[in-house]
């Protein structure tokens, strides 16, 4: 071939892996919790293990840069943090994933770190809330949950440079089909796994990926060890699963959210959807610059009237079903403002939507059905 494969290709061939003992052209599951001391790779499941080691190994490609496969996403998320150090500062997005901002709060109350939380769409904010020697980290989204704002990363990696601090970027929202960061300057990389990366809503999961291996990836692996975050050989099998047919749901769940995204973008009972595709959304241009491989399925519907108006709809999906989590080959709708207005600027009006692989005037109609229930 005179080209190399494109990672659609890659993908559908898992990497093109081939078990060298048996002929298998699908990785095996290694259960084992402690191996033989003559074998170096491996020692105790804690550390490393051989299908959890497949795995890592494709998310290195995918993201293009040495990867660490964790239990799930929030603890891919604290680890990283983890390397933050007592009167050290970091700036995160205002809007954060409620976990992860979670997290960070008890950072500051228990830590002795800082965080300030600004609007990281705009240097002079992110400039101006910067400690020199200080600020060791910035934290963002770039499809931002649940907002849906869209983060400019190598704007942003030029500023965190400036300001002598690392970027890390939680891609969830935006897998690898459609951005890399670490392409784009972002020092580490994160994925919730079990979202976009499995899609089949079986498996919780988590990745880091780095620019290299340098000592502040160590020091994540050295915390995924300490706190036994490393991911479950089964769930690393489901994750390479889903890997395989990656581009195809995400380009089908692009397509179908934009038709969605459209279709309700002018409704009666609707005030505005916020979707990164739309050309009313206001980081449309950077999403367009940004996001190649499709804007995602996710969007934000604001309701008109407020929580009631809301709720009512979420109850009254018939095909969609009412569920946390996205980035699945179903659809789901979430009230998010329940359970994040505490940490998050949510409006109460706001449902959050993650479109799966369904036929597109299926989700409409049962939209639309929802919608006159109002
Ligand atoms: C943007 C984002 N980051 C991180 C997480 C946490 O991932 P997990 O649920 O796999 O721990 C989520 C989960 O919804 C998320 O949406």
């Amino acid at each position: 071939m005179s080209e190399d494969p494109r990672i659609a290709s890659l993908l559908a061939q898992g990497y093109h892996f081939l078990d060298r003992e048996t002929g298998a052209i699908v990785p095996p599951i290694h259960l084992a919790a402690t191996f033989h001391k003559s074998v170096e790779d491996f020692g105790y499941r804690r550390e490393a293990s051989p299908t959890t080691a497949i795995a890592e190994r494709m998310l290195t490609e995918l993201n293009g840069g040495p990867s660490l496969a964790f239990a799930s996403g929030i603890s891919a998320a604290v680890a990283i943090l983890e390397t933050v150090r007592p009167g050290q500062h970091v700036i995160a997005h205002r809007t954060v994933y409620q976990g992860i901002k979670r997290w960070m709060r008890r950072m500051e109350e228990s830590r002795g770190v800082d965080v300030s939380f600004v609007d990281v769409r705009d240097a002079d904010a992110v400039r101006a809330a910067a400690r020199p020697g200080r600020t060791a980290l910035i934290w963002t989204e770039v499809v931002v949950n649940p907002t849906l704002e869209v983060v400019d990363v190598e704007q942003l990696a030029t500023v965190a440079h400036e300001a002598g601090a690392r970027l890390a970027i939680d891609a969830t929202f935006t897998p690898p089909v459609t951005l890399r960061p670490l392409e784009r300057g972002a020092d580490l990389v994160m994925q919730s796994a079990t979202k976009y990366l499995n899609g089949h809503s079986d498996a919780v999961a988590g990745v880091v990926s780095a620019q290299k291996p340098d000592a502040l990836w160590r020091e994540i692996e050295t915390v995924r060890t300490y706190t036994g975050s490393i991911l479950h050989p089964l769930d690393a099998w489901l994750v390479m699963r889903g890997l395989r047919t990656l581009p195809l749901r995400f380009e089908r769940a692009s397509a179908t959210a934009l038709q969605v995204a459209r279709h309700f973008e002018r409704h009666p009972k609707v005030e505005r959807v916020s979707y990164p595709g739309l050309e009313s959304h206001p980081d449309h241009d950077v999403a367009v610059r940004e996001l190649r491989g499709g804007f995602g399925g996710m969007m934000a519907l604001y309701v008109k009237g407020g929580r009631a108006e809301a709720l009512r709809v979420a109850e009254a999906v018939r095909l969609i079903v009412q569920a946390t989590s996205l980035g699945g080959v179903e659809s789901l709708i979430e009230h998010r403002a329940s359970f994040e207005a505490d940490v998050n600027p949510v409006p109460e009006n706001l449902l959050r939507l993650s479109v799966g692989i369904e036929d597109p005037a299926d989700l409409i109609r049962d939209l639309e059905q929802a919608l006159a229930t109002v």
